[in-house]
């Protein structure tokens, strides 16, 4: 089932994502959970969308922004690292859309060989919608993000193109 679909961020919708990156609810599962501000957020997106390597993606349903998800391609090697978020008033089943259609954009539009995704040990939601996508469990980094104060661990995922239907 694929259901919206994933296109290019605009430059006009930055606020709106903003917003959605620093709302408790997302922040708090992010590597860095400081509050973005708009100064920075427009100089990461300038930087990003000179950088080929980069895809700032948002995934719409009927019309209407629901999420957004980054990937990050590892140079030639047709290899990427994702984050995703959904908004903060997404109904519940949001994420699992966002992820089939970005991972047919990926896999299709992109021609990714592997998509890879690092989860913080206490996003269950997350883990959970990685094996529900399909991704394989790689391994483990002991203890290794530090953020207000606790270190975490961080689940590593793997999906590879031949794994994706
Ligand atoms: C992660 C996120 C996109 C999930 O969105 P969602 O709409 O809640 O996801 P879905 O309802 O489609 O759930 C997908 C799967 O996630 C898992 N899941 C969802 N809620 C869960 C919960 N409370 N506890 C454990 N697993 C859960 C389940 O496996 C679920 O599949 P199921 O409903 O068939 O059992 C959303 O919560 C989000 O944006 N979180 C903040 C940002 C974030 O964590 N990004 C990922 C960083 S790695």
């Amino acid at each position: 089932m694929d259901k919206g679909n994933v296109r290019k961020l605009k430059r006009s919708e930055l606020e709106m994502i903003l917003s959605w990156r620093n709302h408790p609810n997302v922040r708090r599962y992010m590597f860095s959970q400081e509050i973005i501000t708009l100064d920075e957020h427009l100089k990461w997106y300038d930087t990003a969308v000179e950088n080929s390597c980069k895809h700032l993606l948002i995934y719409e349903l009927d019309g209407t922004s629901q999420g957004f998800i980054n990937f990050s391609v590892v140079k030639e090697s047709k290899i990427a690292d994702w984050g995703f978020y959904a908004s903060p008033t997404a109904s519940k089943g949001i994420g699992t859309l966002l992820g089939l259609s970005a991972l047919n954009y990926a896999f299709k539009e992109m021609a990714l060989h592997k998509v890879c995704g690092q989860v913080l040990a206490f996003n269950q939601k997350s883990m959970g919608l990685h094996r529900k996508l399909g991704f394989k469990e790689e391994g483990m980094l002991r203890e290794q993000s530090f953020t207000a104060g606790v270190y975490h661990s961080i689940y590593l995922y793997g999906l590879l193109a031949s794994e994706w239907t």
